[in-house]
Parts: structure tokens; C-alpha cells; sequence
């Protein structure tokens, strides 16, 4: 692996979590500046990823060639097709980190198959879950790594990413759990915006629905964060207290 100072990061598939993790990771100053790589598909390159001064292309090979850390970050379906293209580009040096929900270190590591060289170098695969608060680097991350990625590879990716919000690593098999829990966790939260226009509704005015809603959300807060109270443990209504505002 590189030294740091030279790290060079870059991401096949410049959309939304790209630019997020990027604007992380250059704003944070985890690694050196520009040129990091950011390549995509069809469409213009967004003017956002041009402002934070990053390199750019529409050859995914080429991040490949200017950068030793390269996040995969396309849609998953693409992944198979992002895989070979990217394969002849790989050496030992590259570490690469998967985004693509679902795809596992196992396929990942199959990219090997892709190199037209019966001799295929060693090179560190890791498994990463954002979720989308990572667009505003306020994210929860967790990442596990393939059979070649290191303690050194590991530190260096949850350095990068905790610019990003908070980062665990876990072994794969908890990445499905935390999709579920983090991912979906931010759907739940805002089912509060629900209840607060049930609240509405039936009568309440909206400026004090909206106050209660937003101190119901932040005593939540301290309770999961500092007192450690599971959240589904304080006292239900009884069963004939009306069920509203959730109707
Ligand atoms: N967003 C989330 O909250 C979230 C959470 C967890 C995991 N993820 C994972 O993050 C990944 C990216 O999600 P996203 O929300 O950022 O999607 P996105 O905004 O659609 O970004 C995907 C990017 O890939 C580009 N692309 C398409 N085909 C390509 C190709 N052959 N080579 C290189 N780039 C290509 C697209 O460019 P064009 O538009 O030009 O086609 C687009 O810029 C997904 O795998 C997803 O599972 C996302």
C-alpha cells in the first residue's frame, strides 16, 4: 500500500453517496488534495463535484490508473459490468471499496476472474454500508473486510470514512442488519412528520404540534445516546387510550 501523503482516492459512479463520501473526505482533509478521480456513466458530471476540485472522466479505468483507493459507488445491478471493466486496471496496490447494496465480498473478490493474466495479484476488497445521511456526512457506516484487506487497509478506510459520520466495523453478516436499522431507521424517524400532521388534524395547531414533535425527537435522542434506554422500553398507552395521531 501507498504511503498516505500519496494516497490518491477516487469513485466509479459519481452520484448521490459519491459525492457525499467525497465532500467528506476532502473536506475533512483525510486524504491530500485533488486530483482524486470521480468517473459516471452517461450523463454530465454534476457541477458539485467539480466545485470540490476533483479530476474527473467518464473512464472508469482511468480512476483506476490515477487512484490507489477507489470506492465502488455505481448502482448494484452495474457492478458485474463495472467489475470487468475495471479488472485489467487492478493491481496489488489498489484497495477496493464497495458501496453497491447487497453485492458481497465474495463477488467482490471475484474480479479477479475479470484479469486476462492467468497470475492474479493480491489486492484488498472491502464491504462498505452508508446509509443516506452519509450525503450530509452525518451518516452511520459500517464496512467489513475481504480475505486480503488488512489492519492497515481497515484503519485507512475508517479514517476516510468517519468524515463521513459515525463508522464500525463489523463481519458481513451484520451489513443486512444495519441496512434494515440505519437505512430504513431514517424512513422511521420521519414517520414523526406523520404523526405530527395527524396531530394536525385533529385539531392541534401545527406551530405547537411542531414544537412537541421536535422535543419528542430530541428527548429520543439523549435517551438512545446518553442514557442508554432502548427506545421501545418506556410505557405503551393502555390499550383502550386512542391510537392517534398514527391513524
Ligand atoms: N443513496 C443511499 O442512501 C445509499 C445507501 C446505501 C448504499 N447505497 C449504495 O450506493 C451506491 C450508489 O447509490 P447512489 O444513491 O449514489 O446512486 P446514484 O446517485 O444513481 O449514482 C450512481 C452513479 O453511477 C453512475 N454510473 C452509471 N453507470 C455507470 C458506469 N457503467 N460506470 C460508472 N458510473 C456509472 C451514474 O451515472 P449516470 O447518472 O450518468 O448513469 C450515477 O452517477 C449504490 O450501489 C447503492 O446501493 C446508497
Amino acid at each position: 500500500m501507498e504511503a498516505r501523503e500519496e494516497l490518491r482516492v477516487g469513485f466509479v459512479g459519481a452520484g448521490r453517496m459519491a459525492q457525499g463520501l467525497a465532500q467528506g473526505v476532502v473536506r475533512a482533509g483525510r486524504a491530500p488534495p485533488p486530483p482524486h478521480g470521480l468517473s459516471r456513466g452517461t450523463a454530465c458530471l454534476a457541477p458539485e463535484v467539480a466545485d470540490l476540485g476533483c479530476r474527473t472522466t467518464h473512464c472508469n479505468s482511468e480512476v483506476l490508473q490515477h487512484c490507489t483507493l477507489v470506492f465502488l459507488t455505481t448502482k448494484p445491478h452495474l457492478l458485474p459490468e463495472v467489475l470487468q471493466q475495471i479488472a485489467p486496471a487492478v493491481t496489488r496496490d489498489h484497495i477496493i471499496v464497495s458501496v453497491a447494496a447487497g453485492v458481497t465480498l465474495q463477488t467482490l473478490q471475484q474480479v479477479s476472474q475479470f484479469r486476462p493474466q492467468s497470475y492474479c495479484p493480491r489486492f484488498s476488497v472491502l464491504r462498505v454500508v452508508p446509509n443516506l445521511p452519509c450525503v450530509v456526512q452525518e451518516g452511520a457506516v459500517v464496512f467489513a473486510r475481504g480475505s486480503c484487506a488488512g489492519e492497515q487497509e481497515a484503519t485507512l478506510l475508517k479514517s476516510l470514512l468517519s468524515a463521513c459520520g459515525l463508522c464500525e466495523e463489523t463481519p458481513e453478516s451484520y451489513m443486512d442488519i444495519h441496512t434494515g436499522l440505519s437505512g430504513s431507521g431514517v424512513a422511521y424517524v420521519s414517520a414523526l412528520a406523520l404523526a405530527q400532521q395527524g396531530a394536525v388534524k385533529m385539531g392541534m395547531p401545527s406551530a405547537l404540534a411542531n414544537k412537541i414533535a421536535a422535543q419528542t425527537l430530541l428527548v429520543s435522542l439523549d435517551f438512545a445516546l446518553c442514557l442508554q434506554i432502548p427506545p421501545l422500553n418506556p410505557v405503551l398507552p393502555p390499550p383502550s387510550a386512542p391510537n392517534a395521531p398514527f391513524f
